[in-house]
């Protein structure tokens, strides 16, 4: 299983995969003399992998208990939920899902020592999966169209949509990483928008001896906001109307038909506007990557709390009308 790192006990807008030892971009450079390394010393140990896999074991054991006593212990064929271990599994899965839900509370709280991020975010990937097994047994596999299975289908929804978010983790932090990379080492978000705008002012001086018409189409270049876009170009990383990609392709159309002159502006601006794409293309795939990391959370926390919802109409259902 892919190892996912995260640092102990970070505070606000920390997340499992924007921890310090998951997506590193610093470039191998000597500790320049006189300056003190403030790089922390520290394992690279996951989540996952947290404490020798303890909450892994602790829940696959809780979960084969379970199966062993829905298979073993023998008990009313109907209305399973009503019957003692039915109770108890309702019980069980209730408490555990708003333990589940204080996670939120948790990533915003800094409280080192044994319960660290680290530790409760292991146990509440592990207890969650687990939640499989409780939840279903204790519908005693009785699905319908009601409110019951509607509780039980949300659970599945928030559980799947963590098991997403633990892909997105074990992978976009590299590829994130691979994109601020290139011959010359690595780049930030910062130097990438610098370098956006140290081409537009390139752009614009070598513009000045354009035509009107040519002009107007670098303008427009110069004018789009590197960060505009709507969810959709942001999720796909696909501008279909980018005023660069416009432009550039507008002028070459225009100089395909005229006379190859020596020091031709237009040939600086291509290169120029070239060089631009590249940047935007290298930028939007950055901003790709990070809303991925976080996309999943937008169905996760959310579906969370309709799921409590659900859950609470099950609950009040079952005691007053069953
Ligand atoms: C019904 C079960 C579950 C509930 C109610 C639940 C609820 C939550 C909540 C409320 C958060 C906090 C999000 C935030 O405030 O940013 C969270 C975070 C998280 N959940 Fe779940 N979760 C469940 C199951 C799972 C499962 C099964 C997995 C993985 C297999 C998972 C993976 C995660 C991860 C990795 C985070 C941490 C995100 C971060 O560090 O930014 N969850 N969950």
């Amino acid at each position: 299983m892919a190892s996912i790192a995260h640092g102990p006990d970070q505070g606000d807008q920390e997340t499992a995969a924007t921890t310090e030892n998951s997506t590193t971009t610093r470039s191998p450079k000597p500790p320049r003399r006189g300056k003190v390394r403030r790089d922390r010393v520290s394992t690279h140990e996951g989540f996952l992998t947290h404490k020798n896999g303890r909450w892994m074991k602790i829940s696959a054991l809780l979960a084969a208990g379970l199966i062993a006593l829905y298979i073993f212990v023998p008990l009313p064929g109907q209305h399973f939920g009503s019957s003692w271990l039915g109770y108890t599994l309702g019980t069980v899965g209730a408490l555990l899902i708003l333990w589940l839900t204080m996670l939120g509370m948790r990533k915003r709280a800094i409280t080192p020592g044994r319960w660290s991020l680290k530790a409760w975010t292991s146990a509440h990937v592990y207890l969650g999966l687990t939640l499989i097994v409780v939840g279903t047994l204790h519908s005693g596999f009785n699905f319908a169209w009601n409110v019951h299975t509607l509780a039980w289908a949300l659970m599945m929804v928030v559980i799947i949509s963590g098991i997403f978010g633990i892909w997105v983790y074990a992978t976009l932090p590299q590829a994130l990483s691979a994109n601020r990379y290139d011959e010359d080492g690595a780049i930030t978000e910062k130097q990438m928008i610098e370098s956006l705008r140290s081409l537009d002012r390139q752009i614009h001086d070598a513009a000045q001896p354009l035509d009107p018409q040519s002009a107007a189409l670098v303008e427009q270049s110069l004018d789009e906001d590197p960060f505009a876009g709507n969810f959709i170009n942001r999720i796909t990383g696909r501008y279909p109307r980018c005023a660069t990609r416009h432009a550039a392709g507008e002028l070459r159309k225009a100089r395909a038909y005229r006379p190859r002159v020596a020091d031709d502006p237009v040939d600086k601006i291509d290169a120029l506007l070239t060089r631009k794409e590249a940047m935007l293309g290298r930028m939007r795939r950055h901003l790709k990557l990070k809303s991925w990391l976080q996309a999943w959370l937008y169905v996760h926390v959310p579906v969370t709390f309709a799921l409590i919802a659900a859950l609470s109409a099950h609950i009040v259902s079952v005691f007053f009308y069953w």
